[in-house]
C-alpha cells in the first residue's frame, strides 16, 4: 500500500507546506500531506516569502491552502513528521487512545539540526529551506 506521510508545523503556511512540496518532488509516487497544529491561517495559501523563496529553487507550492491537524490524521496517515519540538508535543496530546501511529522529528531524517527554526520569525527562509531539503532527501530514501 502507499506509504501516507504528514508533515507538520504550526501555523501550516511556512515549514510544513515546504516540507509536502519539496518530498513530494522527490517521491511523487507517496501520499504527502501538511497541517498546522493552530488555526490562525486555515484556508491561506503559503506565506509569500516562504513561496517565493522556495519557487527559486523551484519548487511550487501555490495550490496549498492550509489546515489544522486534527486527531483523526492519527488514522489517515503512516507516518508524521514534525517540525520542532513543540509541534511534536502538540500531536502527541492530540494522539487517540490506542493510536499507534509513529511520529518523529523531520531533522531526524538527515539534517544536523535539530529542528526546522520558523522563518516566520527568523525571517531565514532560506536556512529553513536548506534544512528542510536535507531531511526531505534522507526522508525519500528512508522509506520504502
Ligand atoms: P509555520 O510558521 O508554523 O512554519 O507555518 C508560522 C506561521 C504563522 C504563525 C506561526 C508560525 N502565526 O502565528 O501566525
Amino acid at each position: 500500500m502507499t506509504t501516507r506521510v504528514l508533515f507538520v508545523c504550526l501555523g501550516n503556511i511556512c515549514r510544513s507546506p515546504t516540507a509536502e512540496a519539496v518530498f513530494r518532488g522527490l517521491r511523487p509516487d507517496l501520499v504527502s500531506d501538511s497541517a498546522g497544529t493552530a488555526g490562525y491561517h486555515v484556508g491561506e495559501p503559503p506565506y509569500g516569502p516562504m513561496q517565493a523563496s522556495a519557487r527559486a529553487r523551484g519548487v511550487a507550492m501555490d495550490d496549498l491552502r492550509a489546515r489544522q491537524f486534527s486527531a483523526q490524521d492519527f488514522t489517515r496517515f503512516d507516518l508524521i513528521l514534525a517540525m520542532d519540538a513543540d509541534n511534536l508535543r502538540n500531536i502527541e496530546a492530540m494522539r487517540p487512545d490506542g493510536a499507534e501511529m509513529p511520529v518523529h522529528l523531520f531533522t531526524d531524517y538527515g539534517s544536523d539540526a535539530s529542528a526546522v527554526p520558523d522563518p516566520y520569525y527568523t525571517r531565514d527562509f532560506d536556512g529553513a529551506l536548506d534544512i528542510i531539503e536535507a531531511a526531505a532527501q534522507g526522508l525519500a530514501e528512508a522509506l520504502d
